[in-house]
Formats: structure tokens, C-alpha cells, sequence
């Protein structure tokens, strides 16, 4: 028997936010439904990790997706919504998307989507997370200077607007299977360590307090990069708050 509908089943829609984070947590903190999705047309201050800003414009899908999991489940919500945006850019475009450790997917090494995760804990105890998730569908990034060398989107890369709706619906019916896999204990790391590109390569990651160079040799299931560096030391980077440069 299928399993019941976790993600998507509330879906509050917004035409305008300044970031569906803020409002998913909000829902969260007042004990809102485990799986409700906070979706806005366009963000008037989009967040990105580390700070930065994520360029909203209506034409993008902007997701905010409310989550209880266990505190061992916690990191693999990044491979399970990177996995699931892989997936249905195959599915339903024919893109073929490949993953930039910790959480870009990219399509022929052009950012399309982002996915960021939030938490809040008590204590030790993990009271919820957000997974945010911000995909250019039609849209333009020639049109904005900060992404337009770094970013594309579905319009671009297929020459036609698409359905944003039928994207929305596919990709939540995609993490939710995977959430429903999770909960019974399968995650995902295996496929997502198969779409990342990053593995094998030269890199430059920085974080909180880390900065490290190295070649890309491995991934943990936690997620963690393991890298090797220069001086033949092997490191592990954990995928939370850092930015990852090719380095040349
Ligand atoms: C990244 O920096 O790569 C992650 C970007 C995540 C952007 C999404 S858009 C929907 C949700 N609301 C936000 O303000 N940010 C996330």
C-alpha cells in the first residue's frame, strides 16, 4: 500500500514573500503539519547559505518545505532534495543535471538550483527543519548582473518557457517518495554521490573557521567531503556552512 502523502499535502501559496523561510518557520515554530510547503511566485530578499542573497524574480520556483525528521536523518535532507531536482530535470525536460558539493546542481557546470537547510534545536533535540529550495525555471540570468556568469535556468537551457506548475508538482512528488523512503530507512547517498561532479577534482572550501585545498576524493555518508591534501594529510570537510571553489 502506498504510503501517505507527508510532502506537499499543505501547500500554502504566496504572490509575493520576502523569503519563504522565514514563513515555513514560522508554521514550524506553531507546530504546523510536518511536509507543509511555503511556495512564492518572487522574493523580495531571497536568502542563499553563507549570507548571500538569492535572486527571486517571478518565473522561479521559490520553496520553503517544513520537515521533523530524526536527528540522524537530518543529513540527508540536501541529497534528497538535490537528488529529487536531478531526477525530475531528467524526467521531465531530458536535462541532464549534476551535483557541486555540498548543494548546487548545475547543468553544464551552470548553476540552476540551490537548496539550503535550516534547523532549529532545543537543547540537543532537534525541534524541525526547513529545506529551501530555489530553482530558476523562466527566467533570464543575463538579466542579473550578480548570477548572470554563474547561472542558468530550464527557460534557457531548453529555448521555452515551461510549466511551472507541472515542475512544482513533480518535484514534490519526488521528495516525497524519497522523505517516505528515508523514514523507512533508505536514504539516497549512493545516487547522490553518483551525480557529483565535484569528486576527483582540486578544490578550495571554505567555512567557519576551515579553509582547505585538496583533491576531492570521497564523500561520507553524513555528506562530509573528504578531501586529500597537498601535503598527503586526508581531511573531512562536514557539508554545513561552506563555499567550494575549483582551484586552479
Ligand atoms: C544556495 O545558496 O545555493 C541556496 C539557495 C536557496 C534559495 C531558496 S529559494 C526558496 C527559499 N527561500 C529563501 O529565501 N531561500 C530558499
Amino acid at each position: 500500500m502506498a504510503e501517505e502523502r507527508i510532502i506537499g499535502k499543505k501547500l500554502l501559496h504566496y504572490s509575493s514573500l520576502p523569503s519563504t523561510m522565514e514563513v515555513a518557520a514560522g508554521e514550524a515554530r506553531r507546530g504546523g503539519e510536518e511536509g507543509t510547503v511555503v511556495w512564492a511566485d518572487e522574493q523580495l530578499s531571497g536568502r542563499g547559505r553563507k549570507g548571500r542573497g538569492w535572486v527571486s524574480p517571478r518565473g522561479g520556483l521559490f520553496l520553503s518545505i517544513v520537515l521533523r525528521p530524526t536527528l540522524p536523518q537530518l543529513p540527508s535532507l540536501l541529497m534528497l532534495a538535490s537528488v529529487a531536482l536531478v531526477r525530475v530535470l531528467g524526467r521531465l525536460f531530458g536535462l541532464t543535471a549534476r551535483l557541486k558539493w555540498p548543494n548546487d546542481v548545475l547543468i553544464k557546470g551552470k548553476k540552476v538550483s540551490g537548496v539550503l537547510v535550516e534547523t532549529s534545536f532545543r537543547g540537543e533535540v532537534l525541534e524541525y527543519a526547513i529545506i529551501g529550495i530555489g530553482l530558476n525555471v523562466n527566467m533570464d540570468p543575463e538579466r542579473y548582473p550578480e548570477i548572470s556568469a554563474t547561472a542558468t535556468s530550464l527557460s534557457r537551457e531548453l529555448g521555452r518557457e515551461v510549466d511551472l506548475g507541472q515542475a512544482l508538482e513533480a518535484f514534490l512528488e519526488e521528495l516525497d517518495g524519497l522523505y517516505g523512503g528515508l523514514r523507512l530507512g533508505r536514504g539516497v547517498f549512493e545516487e547522490w554521490k553518483g551525480y557529483l561532479e565535484t569528486l576527483g577534482q582540486r578544490v578550495k572550501v571554505i567555512g567557519v573557521g576551515v579553509e582547505e585545498e585538496g583533491v576531492a576524493q570521497d564523500v561520507a555518508p553524513d555528506g562530509r567531503l573528504l578531501l586529500l591534501r597537498k601535503d598527503g594529510q586526508r581531511v573531512e570537510v562536514p557539508a554545513g556552512e561552506v563555499s567550494m571553489f575549483l582551484w586552479s
